[in-house]
């Protein structure tokens, strides 16, 4: 079904082969993206060696603590050094106290932890985060068990390398809006 969509699609593009979007992302091409597209090679580019598990898993924080705008709003949010700091103050970390360390750094510097991006879609699609998780998804639905990983490299399987077939083969299962105009600006 998804092929069969796909060829549609190509189809339609040939006939409005102008699409302001298509456009849009070639400029993007090997600029800004690079550090994300890098994170193959650098098996472990994160400036501090945040570990899921330990967090969401052994002590079962919820997703929405630290991404706490997953449920109104398009991005689901990256907890500011403050919310870090809310425990860190207090625990120093059994077993990376120098990680931990870097997070009183930046706070005192009066920095936000750069961390590196995995799950980017192109600039010209519109993913909203809340449409979703009201919809009643769960994170893991497209994320994969997070709470189960130690610091994030790259994208779970189940995300779909954010491809517009895995977006669009759930969206017809569901039996919802997929014209070209609800995901493309
Ligand atoms: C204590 C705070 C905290 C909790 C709790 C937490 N996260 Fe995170 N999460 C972070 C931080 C910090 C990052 C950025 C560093 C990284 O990518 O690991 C992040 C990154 C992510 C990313 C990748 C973002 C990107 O760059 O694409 C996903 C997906 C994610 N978290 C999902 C979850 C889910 C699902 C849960 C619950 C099972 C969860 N998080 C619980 C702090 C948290
Ligand atoms: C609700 C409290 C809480 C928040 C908020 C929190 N942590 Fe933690 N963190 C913990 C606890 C508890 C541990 C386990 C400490 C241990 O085992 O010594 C931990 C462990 C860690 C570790 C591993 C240290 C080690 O020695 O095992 C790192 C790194 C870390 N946290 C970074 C962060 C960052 C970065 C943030 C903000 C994005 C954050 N934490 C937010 C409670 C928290
Ligand atoms: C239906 C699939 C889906 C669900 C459910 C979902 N996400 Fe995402 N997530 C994505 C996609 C797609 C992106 C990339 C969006 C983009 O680049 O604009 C993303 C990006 C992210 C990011 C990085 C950028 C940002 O938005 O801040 C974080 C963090 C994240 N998701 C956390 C979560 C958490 C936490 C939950 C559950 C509360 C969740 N996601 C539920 C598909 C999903
Ligand atoms: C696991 C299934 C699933 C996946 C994967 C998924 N979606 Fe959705 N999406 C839904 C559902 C269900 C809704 C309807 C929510 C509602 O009724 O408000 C929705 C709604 C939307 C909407 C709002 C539609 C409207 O009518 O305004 C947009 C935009 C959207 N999705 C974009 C995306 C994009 C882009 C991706 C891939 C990066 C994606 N979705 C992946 C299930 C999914
Ligand atoms: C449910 C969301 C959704 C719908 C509906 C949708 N797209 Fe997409 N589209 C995406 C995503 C996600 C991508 C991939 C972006 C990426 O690779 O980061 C994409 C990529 C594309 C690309 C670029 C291909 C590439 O290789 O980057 C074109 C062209 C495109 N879509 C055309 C269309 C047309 C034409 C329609 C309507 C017939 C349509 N899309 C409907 C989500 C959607």
């Amino acid at each position: 079904m998804q092929k069969q969509w796909y060829i549609g699609a190509v189809a339609l593009l040939a006939t409005a082969g102008s699409l302001a979007f298509v456009r849009a992302q070639e400029p993007a091409e090997g600029t800004a993206e690079a550090p994300a597209a890098s994170t193959a090679s650098a098996p472990n580019p994160q400036p501090i060696q945040f570990p899921h598990d330990m967090h969401a898993g052994t002590y079962q924080m919820d997703c929405q603590y630290c991404h706490f705008s997953a449920e109104r709003s398009v991005d689901a949010g990256l907890p500011p050094v403050s919310t870090c700091m809310g425990c860190h103050t207090m625990i120093p970390g059994a077993q990376q106290p120098e990680e931990v360390a870097k997070i009183a750094e930046y706070f005192n510097n009066g920095e936000s932890i750069p961390w590196v991006r995995i799950h980017k879609v192109a600039d010209h699609v519109h993913f909203p985060h809340m449409r979703h998780i009201n919809a009643g998804y769960e994170c893991q639905q497209c994320h994969g068990e997070i709470q189960t990983k130690g610091v994030l490299v790259e994208p779970d399987p189940v995300w779909g390398q954010g491809k517009m077939g895995w977006c669009v083969s759930c969206h017809v299962e569901q039996d919802v809006a997929r014209d070209c105009t609800v995901c493309h600006y």
